[in-house]
């Protein structure tokens, strides 16, 4: 039987996890404002929202399925494509942008071997710019989950990524 697993806590075979989003959205069929909180529990559940779950929310919802995608594609926390474990931002806030923001992203690209806004194939990061994270005086600045990275060089990065491949361990 294969097991499908996704970035969340949430394991399961396919079939359970869409038993589970069928069930789950069912529950708040009618009820007026409900389609961003379903889709964050749904996300939850399967950790992402590819078309083909929100073909289901929109069936149990009984709701065009443009519908459920306009509220997908609007909002940034919902993600259509699988999240790496760990999200590494880095701030191309004004600060951090003329103290080195644009040669921290390309070195980043090159050392995941991704383009911002892309996953490794690995699962293991998201790379994501990101607006000012409050750090300016310590630009250029980024982020891996909830921690915070000041000054970052080029040459930092291999020993600020390393720990993350075992959880920042
Ligand atoms: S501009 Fe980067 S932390 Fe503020």
């Amino acid at each position: 039987m294969s097991t499908t697993q996704h970035a969340t806590t949430c394991t399961g075979t396919e079939e359970e996890l869409i038993d589970r989003i069928r069930t789950l959205a069912a529950n708040y069929k009618g009820k007026e404002g409900s389609l961003i909180q379903v889709l964050h529990m749904v996300q939850g559940v399967y950790g992402y929202l590819p078309l083909h779950i929100q073909q289901i929310v929109a069936e149990e919802l009984d709701l065009p399925l443009s519908t459920v995608s306009g509220v997908v594609s609007f909002y940034s926390f919902f993600a259509t494509k699988p999240r790496g474990r760990h999200t590494i931002r880095v701030c191309m806030g004004t600060a951090c942008y003329v103290r080195g923001g644009v040669s921290l992203v390309e070195s980043l690209e090159k050392s995941l071997g991704i383009q911002a806004g892309g996953t490794t194939s690995d699962g293991v990061f998201t790379f994501e710019i990101a607006r000012c994270i409050g750090s300016c005086g310590l630009a250029p600045a980024m982020t891996i989950d909830d921690t915070v990275y000041p000054e970052v060089k080029a040459a930092d990065l291999p020993g600020i990524l390393e720990p993350w491949y075992n959880d920042g361990k």
